[in-house]
């Protein structure tokens, strides 16, 4: 299996118009698997059924296999032939047969993590999206659903535990082996397909749906690790009760399995009935994780779950549709975890997310619509467009439907769909019928790409006041012109002087390009509150001066609005500041000081509403970055803020933390402002800082305190840096995921060194190529470190462009994900272009490239 002969030099377009219903199905299927390490037997039987008319061959797809044996109905068979990596067997006039072929594949070669692998001893799949045809020859589309039966047989004291999809049925031993028989009652696609055999432990527990059936969960690990998965075992059982209430839908098999792996791709996978997870979310202890990764292991456990009915029941017709189970299925857990927690943090921490990594996207050379036209290479498309704008488009759905109709539209949608493989009209067409609204103009959100924007003046006519908007949703890559979208926006807005006057929040649907909204009489210009909640995901350009955005931070009855006016005035403050404009600090420092009055009630709102925005952030300001100067002006802000307020930070900072044990949502806020107070009292410079955050670092009694003041001491210069990062190194060397934490903050400092540093720490002895998420610890932070990546001589980019082309041949998901950073060339200045192109072109110049790397690199030099 070289992955060489498995990528074509020149990559094939893929359009979404030329989808045609498969020649065969595959009702059945027999897979038989003799276990090795680096030699893994696999016997698979098709039942297939001619769907085409007149007679045609059949094509199953595979990469990197060589077909050992073919059999057509127990016979021998010869009339097959190989078509690139696809086997196409001649199977005459026949409409069905069972046709059998056995391949041989080497899991521990395996470093792509696609297809069968081995991961520290165990073996274990990743079949989606297009992983199964490394495993066996298969048609390996969505749209082929097929009932499974799998037998798998191994040495009991390698792989003593044997799990696949469904139940086991039977199982027995032979020797020094033994085997295992599991059977799949619910048809499914091959990229749901799992099985994983190896040394486990698990973590057992129960649920009980509301009509009666028992399920069986189980969360496994390996032997040490059982201790850190009762967050996970609890976010599970949360999320099945989630469901049967909010959306009315049930775990459908006794047996719900998960499998923790420490080398992945991606966060987690939904295969039926036996999850496969990245360990990063599932374990979590207080001394090992912070809340931030608590709540991800609750966030990716519900998401995970939530895709059997949103994903497995209802699956995918063609790739092309994959925001149909992302986009809901994110914007499923995006629910469910405000539900838990606050649902204005909640949306704060999504909304940035949205900002930092799908607005991007939306501006720069790979933007795509949520359903994409065309595609090289399918993993490419797992992006923040995909899922998390694909969230934002079914969550205006149901902001403009309200939740009841919203309801009305899903039962519609999983009772008319469920087994079958299903497109994004098809959900679109349940959401018009149940929900009972037009959706004629909205469809236009999966049609075109990049960020609508909505700008707005407000006019008075004899002292009744309206608001103008215009419409425009900029040009992408071979989307030149566009149409104005449907969107809901929430608005409100407010008499400063108090005199009483207000519009209350109201929801207006925008559809035109030019749009007129009566807000009603006011004695002056009134305070508008508008796409309160992150109604629609759109940029806003409203000129609002410092006095109204305060007033907004202070007086606005929404949290989320509150958070964003203070947040423009940051922005709007630090923006100035860069463009040389003389700052003037006092508005945001006395609006900050403000909004810490209210700590008390809701410290993780207040720690959210205080942070200043990214550095990235502020550059997608500007009309060319200048990483250097948003570098420096936001250090100076931060510290403005820091030493006027200097009181207020040392006031957090001398209570004690909340004990890490306590997971309670005002615990965790209180953590993570003191968090937020650290680093505006060290941004000051003062004296103490350091040997403050030392203290910090060494009392913490939990790793969201321990990590905070370590990152802070990061940045500086100190003595106790270098000791915090040494003790931090000795305690955890042998904790992959806090060691990931050590190289993470490293690349996230601030110092001038960093990408030095950076260089330095990839020849460290704990770093690796071969694990993913070392791998973003160290390299993905870096590229999230806006002015360290951008140094100006480029040695940021050629860092990156050095990973890219080292880790292609061996993993070429993962290195194709680096690529984006380098891709945003256009929104800097000329020598960075250069720069950056060069780097882009170096990585094209490369021979065997894959076919990941070679559409990113590609589709980011045309720009
Ligand atoms: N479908 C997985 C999820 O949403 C993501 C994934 C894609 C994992 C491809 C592995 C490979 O959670
Ligand atoms: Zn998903």
């Amino acid at each position: 299996m070289t992955d060489a002969s498995s990528t074509p030099a020149i990559p094939v377009t893929i359009y979404r118009s030329d989808y045609r219903a498969p020649e065969w199905q595959v009702p059945d299927i027999a897979l038989d698997f003799a276990l090795g390490i680096d030699a893994t037997k696999v016997g698979a039987a098709l039942s297939v059924v001619r769907q085409a008319d007149a007679p045609v061959p059949l094509t199953l797809r595979g990469d990197g296999l060589t077909p050992a044996a073919v059999r057509v109905d127990g016979e021998v068979w010869n009339d097959w032939r190989m078509d690139g990596s696809d086997l196409i067997v001649d199977l005459g006039e026949r409409s069905a047969a069972t046709v059998e072929v056995d391949t041989v594949i080497d899991p521990a070669s395996n470093t792509q993590l696609s297809g069968l692998y081995a991961s520290g001893g165990l073996l274990c799949t990743q079949c989606e999206a297009e992983g199964f045809r490394r495993i066996t020859f298969h048609p390996d589309r969505p749209d082929v659903l097929s009932r499974y039966k799998v037998r798998m047989q191994g040495d009991k004291a390698a792989f003593p535990i044997l799990l696949s999809n469904g139940n086991c049925i039977e199982q027995g031993e032979e020797g020094s082996d033994h085997w295992a028989l599991w059977e799949d009652p619910w048809p499914k696609p091959s990229y749901l397909f799992a099985l994983v055999a190896g040394d486990l432990v698990v973590n057992k527990d129960s649920f009980t749906t509301t009509s009666g059936r028992e399920v069986e969960l189980g969360i496994w690990v390996r032997g040490g690790d059982v201790e850190r998965t009762g967050h996970a075992m609890q976010a599970l059982k949360d999320s099945m009760k989630w469901d049967e209430e909010v959306y009315g839908r049930e775990y459908d098999l006794d047996l719900f399995n998960i499998v923790a792996v420490s080398d992945f791709n991606m966060g987690a996978m939904e295969n039926k009935g036996l999850n496969v997870f990245n360990t990063r979310y599932i374990l979590a202890d207080p001394d090992t994780a912070t809340d931030v990764d608590y709540d991800g292991v609750e966030g990716v456990v519900a998401h995970e779950y939530f895709h059997n009915w949103s994903g497995n029941r209802v699956t995918c017709r063609d790739w092309f549709q994959l925001s149909l189970k992302e986009g809901f299925t994110v914007f499923r857990d995006q629910s469910f975890s405000a539900d838990m927690g606050s649902p204005p943090v909640k949306r704060i921490e999504d909304v940035r997310l949205l900002r930092a990594a799908q607005f991007p996207e939306d501006a720069g050379p790979l933007a795509h619509p949520i359903r994409p036209d065309s595609f090289q290479e399918i993993s490419n498309f797992y992006t923040a467009t995909i899922y998390n704008k694909g969230a934002e488009i079914i969550r205006m759905m149901a902001t403009m439907v309200g939740p009841e109709r919203f309801r009305k539209g899903t039962d519609l949608y999983f009772d008319r769909h469920d087994g079958e493989a299903a497109t994004c009209e098809d959900f679109v067409r349940a959401i018009e019928e149940g929900a009972g609204i037009d959706l004629a103009q909205f469809r236009r959100w999966y049609e075109q790409a990049g960020t609508p924007r909505l700008k707005l003046s407000l006019v008075e006519d004899e002292g009744a006041w309206s608001l103008d908007v215009v419409q425009t949703v900029p040009p992408t890559p071979g989307q030149p012109e566009k149409q104005p979208m449907m969107m809901p926006l929430r608005l409100a807005a407010f008499a400063m002087d108090g005199s009483g006057d207000a519009l209350a929040d109201t929801l207006v649907t925008i559809t035109g390009a030019t749009q007129r909204i009566a807000l009603g009489k006011f004695v002056g210009r009134p305070a508008l509150s508008v796409n309160r909640g992150f109604s629609a995901p759109i940029i806003v350009d409203f000129e609002r001066g410092p006095g109204e955005l305060a007033w907004l931070a202070a007086h606005d009855d929404d949290p989320f609005a509150r958070y964003e006016a203070l947040q423009q005035l940051m922005l709007d403050t630090l923006v100035a500041a860069v463009s040389g404009k003389t700052g003037d600090n006092q508005a945001v420092i006395d609006a900050v000081g403000q909004t810490l009055a209210g700590a008390g009630n809701d410290p993780a709102f207040v720690a959210e509403a205080v942070l200043l925005p990214s550095e990235a952030f502020a550059g997608d300001q500007m009309v060319t970055v200048d990483p250097d100067a948003i570098r420096r002006e936001r250090l100076a802000l931060q510290a403005a803020i820091g030493a006027a307020l200097e009181t207020k930070w040392r006031a957090i900072l001398a209570g004690s933390a909340p004990p890490a044990t306590d997971l309670s949502r005002k615990a965790k806020g209180g953590r993570r402002l003191r968090g937020v107070a650290l680093a505006y009292l060290a941004a000051t410079g003062a004296d103490d800082a350091p040997a403050l955050a030392f203290r910090i670092f060494s009392d913490a009694d939990g790793m969201t305190e321990r990590q905070a003041a370590l990152a802070t001491l990061a940045h500086g210069d100190s003595d106790e840096r270098a000791h915090a990062l040494d003790i931090f190194y000795q305690r955890y060397r042998d904790n992959p995921l806090v060691l990931d934490k050590w190289f993470q903050v490293q690349a996230w400092s601030l110092r001038a060194d960093t990408v030095d540093a950076v260089k330095a720490l990839a020849q460290h002895p704990d770093f690796t190529l071969a694990n993913p998420n070392r791998v973003r610890s160290l390299y993905g932070a870096l590229t999230g470190n806006q002015a360290a990546f951008h140094q100006a001589d480029g040695a940021g980019y050629r860092l990156i462009a050095e990973l890219v082309i080292a880790l292609d041949p061996k993993n070429p998901q993962t290195s194709a994900k680096m690529i984006p950073s380098l891709g945003r060339w256009k929104r800097f200045d000329d020598a960075r272009q250069a720069l950056m192109k060069a780097e882009l072109e170096r990585i094209l110049a490369q021979p065997g490239l894959s076919r990941d790397v070679t559409e990113q690199a590609s589709k980011s030099l045309v720009g």
